[in-house]
């Protein structure tokens, strides 16, 4: 089994520690390492072989220096120009292992998600593995909750004939607007898309072959036309400009027959916002997650992030404070899903 793991996003609503230059996949935000090396920790068991890195060109030194400084090997390194969403990097690091006579189990990972329990996993993992082998996309599912909208949700299916405790996808809805994502909570039969893949890479290309062949074809192009540099490649930029922007799960998942689920439960968060980065952290005894040089008075649930200045509140019920050394962003934490929009505006105003 090969871990692919997807690490070209921008992180936007994590701004202002997330930068375009430094996304969160690269920071320290739950521990001592950062999500990046937490997720290669993660599959330090056995037949997992070494991954493939997916990310930005821009992010190559810092790839590689957290690999380094846990003294771990990849397969290659593959470097984007700039980013077409999920399903152009996970087809391309797929064809490469495919013309490499690899036609392995693909473990698709994203780079910045938080797992609490390891030992459910590698439970689950297991599962899905037989699953893949035979010929099947899995997903792993996580109960879905809340009404969030930034997730893909999974409606399972009765009928089977898949291994016990796989269960066959009915349908798979990515980013449902409001009112469907509570319709779908309140049923209480979906599962939320966890971002998370197994399956053979031919099966993988098969599905995207069929069901979106514009992308198959400009990343088979693209890979021919790339430069290999040892074991990274460097994707070409005029080639890979022409492949449409689309993610694994809008391009695949929502219209495979193949699809299905392996239910999480191992504390999976995708630490996405702010308000996911207080859920996962330990809080003092008035519910306050504190970083750095922090003075909290009369102040509830509150996460205040601190980055080199005294950062002291008064009488703040949740409520967001980060600071950096540019920036200062603070919101209420039922906003902080609107961090995305004001970095888009940032970005409009230069
Ligand atoms: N290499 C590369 N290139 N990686 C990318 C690119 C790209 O162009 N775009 C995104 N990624 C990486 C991100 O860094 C992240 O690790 C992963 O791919 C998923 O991308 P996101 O942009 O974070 O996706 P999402 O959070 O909106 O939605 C996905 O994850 C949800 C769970 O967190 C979907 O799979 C949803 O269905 C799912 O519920
Ligand atoms: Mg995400």
């Amino acid at each position: 089994m090969i871990p692919v793991i997807l690490s070209g996003g921008s992180g936007s609503r994590l701004w202002p520690l997330s930068r375009k230059q430094f996304p969160k996949q690269f920071l320290a935000l739950t521990g001592e390492h950062t999500l990046f090396q937490q997720t290669l920790e993660r599959l330090a068991f056995e037949g997992m072989q070494a991954p493939v890195v997916v990310c930005n060109k821009d992010h190559r030194f810092i790839v590689q220096e957290q690999l380094g400084a846990l003294k771990l090997a990849t397969q290659a390194i593959l470097l984007e120009p700039f980013g077409r969403n999920t399903a152009p990097a996970v087809a391309m690091a797929a064809m490469k292992l495919i013309n490499e006579g690899r036609d392995e189990l693909l473990l698709v990972l994203p780079a910045d998600h938080v797992i609490e329990d390891q030992k459910a996993f590698q439970r689950a993992l297991a599962l899905a593995t037989i699953a893949a082998e035979s010929g099947e996309m899995v997903l792993f599912g996580v109960p879905a909750t809340k009404p969030e909208t930034g997730y893909g949700y999974i409606k399972t299916s009765s009928d089977s004939g898949l291994p016990e405790g796989v269960i066959r996808v009915a349908q798979f809805v990515e980013k449902p607007d409001e009112q469907r994502a509570a319709q779908f909570v309140a049923s209480g039969d979906y599962f939320w898309n966890s971002g998370m893949f197994l399956f053979r890479a031919s099966r993988f290309l098969e599905e995207l072959k069929k069901h979106d062949a514009d992308i198959y074809d400009t990343c088979l192009l693209t890979l021919e036309r790339s430069k290999h540099d040892g074991d990274n490649i460097d994707i070409d930029e005029a080639t890979f400009a022409c492949c449409p922007d689309n993610s694994i799960d809008y391009a695949v998942m929502e219209k495979t027959s193949r699809a299905c689920v392996v239910p999480l439960a191992a504390g999976w968060s995708d630490v996405g916002c702010w308000s996911s980065i207080w859920d996962v952290h330990d809080k003092d005894r008035d519910g306050n997650v504190t970083h750095g040089d922090v003075v909290v008075q009369d102040s509830h649930n509150c996460l205040i992030h601190g980055n080199g200045k005294l950062v002291s509140v008064i009488g703040l019920e949740d409520i967001v404070v980060v600071e950096t050394k540019d920036a200062t962003m603070i919101a209420h934490k039922d906003r902080v899903q609107d961090v995305k929009q004001l970095v888009n505006t940032l970005k409009q105003q230069g």
